[in-house]
């Protein structure tokens, strides 16, 4: 047995098993090569050489076990093998924080341009940072910024503060315990605000697939019509944005409820070249009047 075979395999028994992707990947395939390179701690470097590796019986067998936690508890890979990717790059995660999977990334890696100038950006704050992915992928593209990283959840930070040990970025990202702006110090000002806060709708929370069961209630649920943190961002925003600062917020599904909540306030709703919607942008101007 080689390692492709070995991938093959899992992928099969995945493909049978009617499973829900979302965590990462988005096919049988791609998971299964994921589980097995990590497990087997295979580089990506030379993805032919790590094909035609050996495998031995007992690493059979541990993927064959997590692949078997995959299939008969739903449980995302990235929890199984407590690790995930987003903006090119690694973060630990278990299941105190969520799997990251924001379209974020792409408006990071564009260094959120044309709406900022990278040398101007000083502060950030990333409320519900869970994981940190966001802050962390923020304190790279923006060098000479201090980010706040806001969580109400203390196990959030928790797993937050080990990515940002891990990133070697203590220096820069403070990590808060609050509930959105409310213990921060009225002082502080951001030239940009991003949040992807809870925003899933209870009937999209009674519906969704089981692997998202093992995701933390608190990073998902926002109420009856998936909005209850998202008034409270807008609310106190603008209090908190330099005169050309931007709030930039995931919304997902709830984006035509938060457009007839505010029918008066100019979303602009940003576009995705590798997919994803559900993203607005307001500035502090936009903002002022609420
Ligand atoms: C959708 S998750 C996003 C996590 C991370 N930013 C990401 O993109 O993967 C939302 C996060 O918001 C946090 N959260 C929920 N309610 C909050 C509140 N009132 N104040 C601050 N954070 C909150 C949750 O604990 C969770 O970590």
């Amino acid at each position: 047995m080689n390692v492709e075979h070995l991938i093959r395999e899992i992928a099969e028994r995945f493909e049978q098993s009617n499973l829900s992707y979302g965590h990462g990947t988005d096919n049988p395939l791609d998971e299964a090569a994921w589980l097995v390179f990590s497990t087997l701690q295979l580089s990506y470097k030379d993805v032919q050489a790590a094909y035609a590796t050996k495998v031995y019986d007992e690493q059979e067998s541990a993927v064959s076990a997590l692949a078997s936690r995959r299939i008969n508890e739903r449980v995302p890979v990235a929890y199984l093998l407590k690790q995930a990717f987003f903006a090119g790059h690694e973060f630990y995660v278990d299941d105190r924080v969520l799997v990251p999977r924001s379209p974020f990334a792409e408006l990071i890696d564009l260094q959120f341009s044309p709406w900022l100038i990278a040398g101007n950006v000083n502060a950030v704050v990333d409320l519900g940072t869970g994981s940190g992915c966001i802050a962390i992928a923020i304190a790279y593209v923006f060098p000479n910024a201090r980010v706040d990283a806001v969580d109400i959840s203390p196990e959030a930070l928790q797993v937050a503060a080990i990515n940002i040990d891990q990133h070697d970025l203590a220096d820069r990202i403070e990590l808060i315990q609050s509930d959105f702006f409310i213990g921060l110090d009225e002082g502080r000002q951001y030239d940009l605000i991003v949040s992807n806060p809870p925003y899933v709708n209870q009937d999209d929370i009674d519906t969704m697939p089981s692997e998202y069961r093992h995701e933390p209630k608190l990073g998902l649920e926002a109420g009856g019509d998936g909005l209850e943190s998202i008034h409270k961002i807008l609310q106190d925003a603008s209090r908190f944005l330099t005169d050309n600062g931007i709030l930039v917020c995931e919304v997902g599904n709830s984006q035509q409820a938060l457009e007839v909540a505010y029918p008066d306030l100019a979303f602009v709703w940003l576009e995705f070249s590798a997919g994803g919607a559900g993203v607005f942008l307001l500035t502090k101007y936009d903002l002022e009047g609420l």
